[in-house]
């Protein structure tokens, strides 16, 4: 039997039922915020992801060439199609700009529970917008997203311009391995890396600020740097509309494009591969020929959202057998067109059987029987039987169309 690749799921219609109205509830949510869905391609030129997005993601791309010779990327994320659109697209329309998007990604990763290698974004950015307003809108976006759908999750919020500042003399080459520790809280790796390039005397401060619980912590120790304002600005609007958040000077995030702000959000119920937010400040316009661009936004990680809320409650709507023998079944079609007409999920039987291997089928998973007999179709009416209360009635379609529709998801 022929198998899925690794890491890539199926999923069979009730879980689509369930994934689709959360992220209806995420729609909404992006929607009331002002935010427009816009749609990128798939693939992309590889060099749209090798220019900025960093090493970790570079090592994971699916790339191939094409017949044509040009070498292609499965979108490991979203963020650079979405400034190369905007750079293409977007440069006459008022900014900021504020779209959204709901789109699979693609990463050769190890796959374990929470990671894949096809899963789903849903992201938010915020282009031509630059102040402490703008990236607390993000955040606050991210929040509502998450809070829509019922998530209880922990967000932290942090800045790296701290961390920067006293990695100023650091080589720019290491700055990079210095801040993957601190982002992972490793500080033993941390302090071997610091000591290698003869900065030992930084570990103090760097460690310190892992654990600065409010930002003048952190200005104490890297001193009131020229971004102090805006970091201020953002939490003060972020304790105004009494988000829960927690300071976290320590978020270096796994992509190179990040510039200031940063944020990233852990479920409270999933194992290691828990984060399921994360996001920030960056500027990648101009390497994609347009105008530098202040930019900010995040993606949710729309399949641990959905690993973490369990079952989710989706509309249904009830379902109508509709049952005729062989010589009937043009009129079953025409009541099931009419049913459906009014809304109604009909289903009409398409195997040759006797009415009652019909019945007990649909018994299975419908909630109504629509029988259409010789005698039915002779009368102008059909047998309407409930398959749950067990009870049936002959009567015009009309009047089935209002028993069923009147009753109501069950
Ligand atoms: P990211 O942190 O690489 O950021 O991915 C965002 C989210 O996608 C993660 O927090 C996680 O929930 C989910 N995710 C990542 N990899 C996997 C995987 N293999 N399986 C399942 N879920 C995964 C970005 O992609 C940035 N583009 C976010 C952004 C938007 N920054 C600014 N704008």
């Amino acid at each position: 039997m022929l198998q899925k690749p690794r890491g890539t799921r199926d999923f069979l219609p009730d879980e689509m039922a369930q994934r689709r109205a959360a992220e209806a509830r995420m729609r909404e949510a992006a929607g009331r915020w002002g935010y427009g869905e816009v749609c990128t391609p798939t693939f992309e030129h590889v060099e749209l992801f090798t220019m900025r997005s960093g090493e970790n993601i570079r090592q994971e791309m699916y790339t191939f060439e094409d017949k044509g010779g040009r070498q292609m990327t499965l979108r490991p994320e979203v963020t650079a199609s979405v400034a190369r659109m905007f750079v293409n697209e977007g440069r006459s329309i008022p900014k900021p700009v504020r779209w959204y998007y709901v789109a699979d990604c693609f990463r050769y990763e190890r796959p374990q529970k929470g990671r894949y290698r096809q899963f789903w974004q849903f992201g938010v950015e915020l282009i031509g917008a630059d102040s402490a307003a703008a990236d607390a809108e993000v955040i606050m976006v991210a929040d509502d997203l998450l809070r829509s759908v019922g998530l209880d999750y922990d967000l932290k919020v942090g800045f790296l311009a701290p961390m920067k500042h006293l990695l100023a003399g650091v080589d720019p080459s290491l700055q990079r391995q210095v801040m993957g520790h601190l982002d992972k809280r490793d500080l033993e790796g941390l302090a071997a890396c610091l000591q290698s390039c003869g900065q030992a005397d930084l570990e103090s401060s760097l460690s310190g600020l892992v654990s600065c619980a409010d930002p003048e912590e952190a200005f104490e120790i890297c001193g009131e740097i020229p971004e102090a304002d805006r970091i201020r600005g953002i939490f003060s609007i972020l304790e105004g509309e009494e988000i829960e958040y927690a300071v976290n000077f320590g978020i270096a995030r796994g992509l190179d494009y990040y510039t200031g702000m940063v944020f990233e959000g852990f479920a409270h119920n999933l194992g290691a591969e828990n984060q399921v937010v994360g996001g920030g400040n960056y500027r990648l316009t101009h390497l994609f020929g347009g105008e530098d661009t202040a930019s900010c936004g995040f993606a949710i990680g729309f399949d641990r959202v959905m690993v973490s809320l369990g079952a989710v409650e989706a509309p249904s709507l009830p379902v109508v057998a509709v049952l005729a023998q062989t010589e009937m079944q043009v009129h079953a079609f025409a009541v099931a067109r009419e049913l459906r007409a009014a809304g109604v999920r009909a289903e009409v039987n398409l195997l040759e059987r006797g009415m009652g291997a019909q019945l007990s089928h649909a018994a299975k998973g419908a909630d109504y029987a629509c029988i259409v007999g010789k005698r039915e179709a002779e009368a102008g009416t059909v047998t309407l039987k409930d398959l749950h209360a067990g009870e049936q009635r002959e009567m015009t379609v009309a009047s089935a169309i209002a028993e069923v529709t009147g009753s109501g998801a069950r």
